[in-house]
């Protein structure tokens, strides 16, 4: 469970209340942002890339249609750039996260990749809210989030907004840590995470903190039977679910049927 009726939700392995949540999560992103890429592959050995890179293949942005992507907790642009990168010349993304440090970050690496690229003017960032979006309704193509919604208090809000803005006939899917299926992975999975992604957060990020808090609210996200439960509840229709190596990842995937 993340939020309850009582105004309360996880922050790692604390009870807190859903404004606290909301405030020390942002306090946690904007003291990693500057070092958030290079975390996510020293922490998953690059494996963040092959997963985003499924979470893509699973998209298939249009070549020769116009096809309006939503990323939301889009952070420092990863997803967004991926789908540029496969969508056609009609494409567009908007990245849409709380928090501006990490938003300032995938501005500069958008503006990067635009001296002299194809990305042009077809990405934007959007400082907001998931539990609020900002944006008219049926407008998107699709939506993505990606190791966001477990950060977000009211999960039940945010996916109740992915419905509203997403096209009829809109995609939803979300990429999260899910649960470790094999016995033996999960010793050393736990091992890693408990004891060894800590010491990269100091190291690298100068933030033991942050880094532990990450690693224990992938312990209280929903299984992935709840959370496609909770996709539904949302009023998503075909709701369905893939794990990744080894249940370290899943993808779930919705659809806004008109
Ligand atoms: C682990 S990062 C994921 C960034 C990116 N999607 C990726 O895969 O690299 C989680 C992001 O969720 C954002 N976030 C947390 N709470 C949010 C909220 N309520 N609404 C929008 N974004 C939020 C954080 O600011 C952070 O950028």
């Amino acid at each position: 469970m993340s939020a309850a009726d009582d105004g309360t939700a996880d922050f790692g392995f604390e009870r807190v209340s859903l404004a606290e949540k909301q405030g020390r999560v942002d306090d946690v992103f904007r003291s990693v942002a500057k070092r958030y890429d290079v975390m996510n592959d020293l922490m998953s050995g690059g494996l963040h890339r092959a997963w985003k890179s499924h979470l893509i293949g699973m998209l298939r942005p249009g070549q020769n249609r116009p096809f309006r992507h939503l990323d939301v907790a889009g952070g420092t642009g990863d997803v967004a750039f991926r789908v540029l990168e496969a969508g056609g010349p009609q494409t567009k993304v908007t990245v849409l996260d709380i928090n501006e440090a990490m938003l300032r970050v995938g501005q500069e690496r958008a503006d990067n990749r635009r001296a002299g690229t194809r990305f042009g003017d077809r990405i934007d960032f959007v400082t907001g809210n998931a539990e609020t979006l900002p944006l008219p309704e049926d407008t998107f193509d699709a939506y993505t989030i990606a190791f966001g919604i477990r950060n977000v208090p009211r999960i039940d809000m945010a996916l109740k907004e992915a419905f509203r803005v997403l096209k009829p006939g809109g995609r939803f899917l979300c990429l999260e840590f899910s649960r470790v299926d094999l016995p033996i992975l999960e010793k050393i999975y736990d091992a890693y995470s408990f004891h060894v992604i800590p010491r990269i957060g100091a190291r690298v990020a100068g933030d033991r903190e942050s880094y532990r808090y990450l690693v224990e609210s992938i312990r209280k996200f929903p299984s992935p039977g709840r959370f496609a439960a909770m996709i539904e509840e949302a009023g998503f229709s075909r709701v369905t679910h893939r794990v990744l190596s080894g249940g370290i990842v899943a993808i779930h995937s919705g659809w806004k049927v008109a």
